[in-house]
């Protein structure tokens, strides 16, 4: 069993593989860990980086890991916590293999299921290790799911919209995927009129997820914004968040991600599941 390392200093170091390191979120990631004293990484997957090393490819020359092909490639090097931040068709595949290696999960990906995080769950508590799956790191988008979770309890009829660039390819995205799958818990929603006795094209309603409603909009222009309406009778509360063209609101949420998975057992999804809100 890999357990965390203790420098001479007695200060304790993870040790960490991150997928997709050379990304548009893995490559920000990666050079804010250059700038931490308790995080290490020890590995970096990228399939057209492979046998370079990872500072030469983002200009950080505190970055002395290689990079890999392929994820269990790259998780030959012992890791106390693997990040898959890659893409959703390969991203059960890396999860379950770092698993099976014995390390904790941080899940940056959207795209994954609620069936594939079932599968993940699983191995997880066979192995006793943790996973925290963040459709959305950034504070805003967990506050969003808190305040929606508590609305939800209240308020029983509700309708999501999903907002990003035309150039991305899953719909809907990781952050309202994880927001339907936790109001779910809550309560189902009530609509007045059920989707299924609705006149006119079915998709009118957009797409059933967890339950809710989600209505996804790909328009250049855009770039993460997630929308939860509720409506009362005569009254409307609406809760958005919306993020920005860099990867720099995701860091933060990811660095606590990494230093917190390790306390948890099987699967939590949201990084609320390590703060205390
Ligand atoms: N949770 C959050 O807060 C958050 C924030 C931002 C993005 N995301 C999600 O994170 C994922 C990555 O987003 P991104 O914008 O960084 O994507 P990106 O810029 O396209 O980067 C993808 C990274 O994954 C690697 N990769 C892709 N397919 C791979 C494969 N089959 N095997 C090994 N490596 C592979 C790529 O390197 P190669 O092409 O060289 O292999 C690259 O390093 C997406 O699902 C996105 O929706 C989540």
């Amino acid at each position: 069993m890999w357990g965390l390392k203790l420098t001479t200093g007695a200060s304790i170091v993870i040790k960490v593989c991150l997928a997709g390191a050379t990304g548009w979120a893995g490559s920000e990631l990666a050079c804010s860990m250059a700038r931490t004293q308790d995080l290490q990484l020890v590995a970096a997957v990228s399939r057209k980086h492979a046998s370079r090393r990872l500072g030469d490819i983002l200009g950080e020359p505190h970055l002395d890991c290689s990079i890999y092909g392929s994820a269990a490639e790259a998780l030959a090097n012992p890791c106390d916590v693997f990040v898959e931040y890659t893409k959703p068709e390969i991203a059960k595949t890396n999860i379950l293999t770092a698993l099976e290696r014995g390390a904790h999960v941080v899940v940056g990906t959207s795209g994954l299921t609620d069936g594939d995080y079932e599968d993940i769950d699983s191995v997880a508590r066979k192995q006793h290790r943790g996973v925290l799956a963040c459709g959305n790191f950034a504070l805003t988008a967990v506050l969003l799911q808190r305040f929606a979770e508590v609305a939800a309890r209240f308020i029983p009829q509700w309708e999501i919209i999903d907002y990003a660039q035309d150039d991305k390819l899953d719909a809907p995205s990781g952050t309202v995927r994880e927001l339907a799958a936790r109001l779910s818990k809550v309560r189902h929603p009530e609509p007045t009129v059920p989707v299924d006795r609705c006149e006119g094209p079915r998709e009118a309603r957009g797409a059933t997820v967890s339950a809710s409603q989600i209505h996804s909009i790909r328009l250049p222009g855009y770039v993460i914004s997630a929308e939860i309406i509720f409506g009362a009778p005569d009254q409307r509360l609406t809760i958005r968040h919306d993020s920005g063209s860099s990867a720099r609101p995701y860091v933060d949420g990811a660095l606590l991600a990494i230093r917190k998975v390790s306390t948890l057992a099987g699967l939590h999804r949201g990084l609320d599941s390590v703060l205390d809100i």
